[in-house]
């Protein structure tokens, strides 16, 4: 198989977050933030880090703020440039794609991951594209993405991103079975999604990063349903393993599932103890919470 160089990148951002209602009601659950910068801005950072050059966005309705993210705010820059606020200006254009980076879709029904990484096809082409869910947040140097980047150089053909889980957790995931390799590259032998506990083929579950082949969009395009009643790109993944090698990277790095509140708070306080600028503080802070150290009286 020809390896051809990964410059498309997509970012499924349609689900509607009912899991963090009220907080998402009017607002997209990829722009809740993490620190200070919105979850979908990590997806993208840790992209354009793996040297992704086209961003695609596959939205819903009341997912327009997105669109707003990603572009230039002259209002703002007006306001910080009149203020001399030069790094805080120079931050926030180093966070944009360049003009005509981003591409924006939209999946009409929510009718699951692989129907909307289908609705892409249009717009990725006959290419093999990477697939980021912005939920899966992870901490890692280099990032996840790149790391697969190493992995898809080295094998070609579809490379997934997983890790380990304990076993009481993985019927929430898509679970891939290990064949021959180390971390850095092994062959899957099989994959299942949300698979009963005690039913899977490892502990090893499917971490939300994805370089793919342009033929899984003829499978998703076939619109078979499968777990939960969703068109489910895993289903669609096997398949494609028939025809095509599938590779797994156990990546080092540390995955926060923010689709869930609890991941979510967590992300949120490794990601400030990783901020050199509030590490300090907010460390203190956090052990005048747990008891860690007494507050000061008085
Ligand atoms: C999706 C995928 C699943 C993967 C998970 C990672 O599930 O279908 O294979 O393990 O993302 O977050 P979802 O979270 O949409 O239920």
């Amino acid at each position: 198989m020809k390896n051809t160089k990964v410059r498309t990148a997509v970012f499924p951002v349609a689900g509607l977050g009912t899991r963090f209602l009220p907080a998402t009601k009017a607002m997209p659950k990829e722009m809740l933030p993490v620190v200070d910068r919105p979850l979908i801005q990590y997806a993208v950072d840790e992209a354009r880090e793996a040297g992704i050059e086209h961003f695609v966005f596959v939205t819903g309705r009341n997912k327009a703020v997105i669109e707003d993210h990603f572009d230039r705010q002259f209002e703002l820059e007006a306001h910080l440039a009149e203020r001399n606020k030069s790094a805080e200006l120079d931050a926030l254009r180093a966070d944009l794609p360049k003009p005509g980076q981003s591409s924006f879709t939209r999946q009409q029904e929510p009718l699951g991951l692989g129907n909307a990484v289908w609705c892409a096809r249009d717009i990725v082409g006959n290419a093999p594209f990477a697939l980021l869910l912005p939920d899966m947040l992870i901490l890692a140097r280099p990032g996840a993405l790149t790391q697969m980047i190493k992995a898809y150089e080295q094998n070609a053909g579809n490379v997934v991103a997983v890790e380990q889980v304990d076993p009481a957790e993985v019927s929430a995931y898509g679970v891939v079975g290990r064949g021959a390799g180390d971390n850095s590259g092994f062959a899957i032998t099989e994959m299942v999604e949300k698979p009963p506990v005690g039913s899977a083929p490892s502990n090893l579950i499917i971490s939300g990063r994805y370089i793919l082949q342009p033929e899984i969009f003829d499978l998703l395009g076939q619109h078979t349903r499968g777990a939960g009643g969703e068109i489910q790109l895993t289903d669609a993944m096997q398949k494609l393993m028939e025809s095509q090698k599938f590779t797994g990277v156990e990546f080092v790095g540390r995955t926060f599932d923010c689709g869930s509140k609890v991941g979510f708070l967590t992300a949120n306080v490794a990601y400030a103890l990783d901020r050199p600028d509030i590490a300090e503080d907010f460390m203190a802070e956090l052990q005048k919470l747990t008891g860690a150290i007494p507050a000061k009286s008085g």
